[in-house]
């Protein structure tokens, strides 16, 4: 599968480097403004597939996006220290408007995989702009925080973040949902399970996973002025899943008619994700407390959408 990617920052490489180790592109196409740093990215990069997949790497013009079956979004400002995304709407929205164009232009039939922040009304910009049916606009949302929620759990409770199960829903940002009310590893609901297991998940270990998830960006910023590996990673298990026409469910960012009762928004729930893009939505089993939180979240999205005009 040929795989574009638009802004070759960090996102976007972490991405493309990520493809490579995994395989799960045949070819990438790296797009930038600045197309001395894409072609050195691309060139460093190609510098690793001996060691992984002979996937095709180069970097290229819009042009070269052609029969690309999906491209990732990577440009536009990321945030400073302590600066939430949704203060870089703005800007992002006039990059996309720029970009999106032209990626369509070379390759009119492929996936928008959306990276940039915010990225959930990115994503409702990108559906606007493209006119791209929404099942092939997809945000990367909150793949990465549940990811983060499932590490978590997984180390508290000793197991491997594979075994357990449990999403993050809503925005990518600080009203997120982490639904502990449908979370289970070993067919046990994992409260239950670490009662079991004597490592209980009372409210302290509730109430630090939970800011270990929310907060995990604005600590690696601090720390670092930017996140790159885990997203990198999430963009790389989005495309696997297209390429492979899994059918596997990921929480991801697309424009609903409707969320808890709020219309027309761009927010994660556990969608199918196959050849085709987002093959369905699976509206998930929430306590009374997650089905309000989840609304919350989804009225935060409408209104910054709203605010830019969309
Ligand atoms: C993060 C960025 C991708 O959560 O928003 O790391």
């Amino acid at each position: 599968m040929k795989v574009g990617v638009v802004g070759c920052g960090m996102v976007g490489s972490a991405a493309a480097y990520a493809l490579v180790m995994r395989g799960a592109a045949s070819e990438v196409v790296l797009v930038d403004l600045n197309h001395r740093m894409a072609e050195a990215q691309a060139q460093d990069i190609r510098h690793a597939t001996p060691f992984a997949y002979p996937v095709k790497v180069r970097a290229g013009g819009y042009d070269d996006l052609e029969n690309a079956a999906a491209v990732i979004l990577a440009a536009g400002a990321n945030q400073k220290p302590g600066e939430s995304r949704m203060e870089l709407l703005g800007r992002n929205a006039d990059v996309f408007a720029q970009i999106i164009p032209r990626v369509l232009g070379a390759a009119p039939g492929t996936i928008l995989l959306v990276a940039t922040n915010p990225v959930d009304v990115m994503t409702q910009v990108a559906t606007r702009l493209s006119g791209l049916a929404p099942g092939r606009v997809i945000g990367s949302g909150t793949v990465l925080d549940t990811a983060r929620f499932r590490g978590l759990l997984a180390w508290h409770l000793g197991l491997s973040s594979k075994s357990v199960h449990g999403y993050v829903l809503g925005e990518h940002g600080d009203s997120e949902v982490l639904c502990w009310s449908s979370s289970i590893a070993g067919s046990v609901r994992v409260e239950d399970l670490a009662e079991q297991m004597g490592r209980p998940l009372d409210d302290a270990a509730k109430a630090h996973i939970d800011e270990q998830v929310r907060r995990a960006a604005y600590h690696i910023i601090e720390g670092k002025g930017a996140t790159w590996y885990g997203i990198g990673g999430g963009l790389m298990r989005i495309c696997q899943a297209i390429a492979n026409d899994e059918h596997a469910v990921l929480t991801l960012s697309v424009v609903n008619d409707s969320i808890e009762g709020i219309p027309h928004v761009a927010a994660s729930l556990p969608r199918i994700i196959g050849r085709g893009g987002i093959l369905g939505t699976i509206m998930p089993d929430l306590a009374d407390a997650e089905h309000a939180a989840l609304k919350r979240s989804a009225q935060v999205l409408k209104q910054a959408a709203e605010e830019i005009g969309y």
